[in-house]
């Protein structure tokens, strides 16, 4: 009910579907060749096909959840195609995460919550020079993700199993920069602004955060707006799914709710 409320006024409030009426020019063109363009490569053909037979899949895996847990699925044994169906990035969402990192080019990228990797797939395709890194909690979940990015051929993306609590401050030590993090794993309020902040030690000024479900809770919606006031923020995009941070110091601090 939270969400279905805040959707309703997200209808209401967003704008600039086409750009008009921004004057930052980073912002414009953002809007104008990613955010509503439409998306051509053969990589998502493959990624879609990898989606259709997960979502025909007749297998059940039995799932640890470290995090919010799941809405729609509530038993511990779960059905290969519903975890597809409710938890993995949907493809319209999905391919604006690879026009992102097609148009970016980031190289060192950090997902939290892997699920079954295809948001990895979308991450990491993109560019086979970028290094993905990925944690997931669950280990018959990232077992099937790696044998989704074998099917892909898919060479660039390293795994990490564990509860991101403790696997992230880990890889954190390892990692000179981050340019860009999709944080997609622990819907929780506290959990969520914690990763962002041991996150932030790594960022630089072409640093991009992308944060899933930023309405999917109250909780979660509080966040976001923690997220929205730190300092070293200067623009961030709602989209309502989710919602991209921006460090450029060059921008002005503002903050955005495009329609999508
Ligand atoms: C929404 S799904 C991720 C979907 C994926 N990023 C995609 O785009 O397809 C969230 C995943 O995070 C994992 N997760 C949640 N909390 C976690 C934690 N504390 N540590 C590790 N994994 C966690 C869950 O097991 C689940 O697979």
């Amino acid at each position: 009910m939270y969400q279905q409320l805040k959707y309703i006024k997200y209808k209401f409030t967003a704008k600039h579907k086409n750009g008009y009426g921004i004057h930052s020019p980073f912002l414009y063109d953002l809007i104008r060749n990613i955010i509503s363009e439409y998306s051509n490569y053969y990589a998502l053909d493959d990624i879609a096909a990898l989606r259709y037979d997960l979502l025909d899949s007749t297998e059940k895996i039995n799932v640890k959840d470290f995090g919010a847990g799941s809405k729609k699925m509530s038993s511990a044994y779960r059905k290969v195609k519903d975890i597809t169906k409710y938890s993995a990035i949907n493809e319209k969402f999905g391919e604006l995460l690879f026009r992102l990192i097609e148009y970016f080019k980031p190289k060192t990228i950090l997902e939290l919550g892997t699920s079954l990797g295809i948001g990895s797939l979308y991450l990491a395709m993109p560019n086979s020079k970028a290094k993905i890194y990925t944690i997931e909690g669950c280990p018959e979940t990232a077992k099937k993700a790696s044998k989704n990015f074998k099917e892909l051929k898919i060479k660039n993306i390293q795994q990490k199993i564990g509860n991101i609590n403790t696997e992230l401050p880990e890889l954190l030590k390892n990692l000179e920069k981050l340019d860009f993090v999709y944080f997609d794993g622990n819907h929780q309020k506290n959990a969520t602004i914690n990763y962002f902040n041991q996150c932030l030690s790594k960022k630089h000024n072409n640093t991009i955060f992308w944060f899933d479900d930023i309405n999917w809770s109250k909780g979660m919606n509080e966040a976001w707006e923690e997220i929205k006031k730190n300092k070293d923020v200067s623009l961030t995009i709602d989209l309502f799914f989710c919602g991209i941070v921006f460090f450029k110091k060059e921008l002005s601090k503002e903050d955005f709710i495009i329609r999508f």
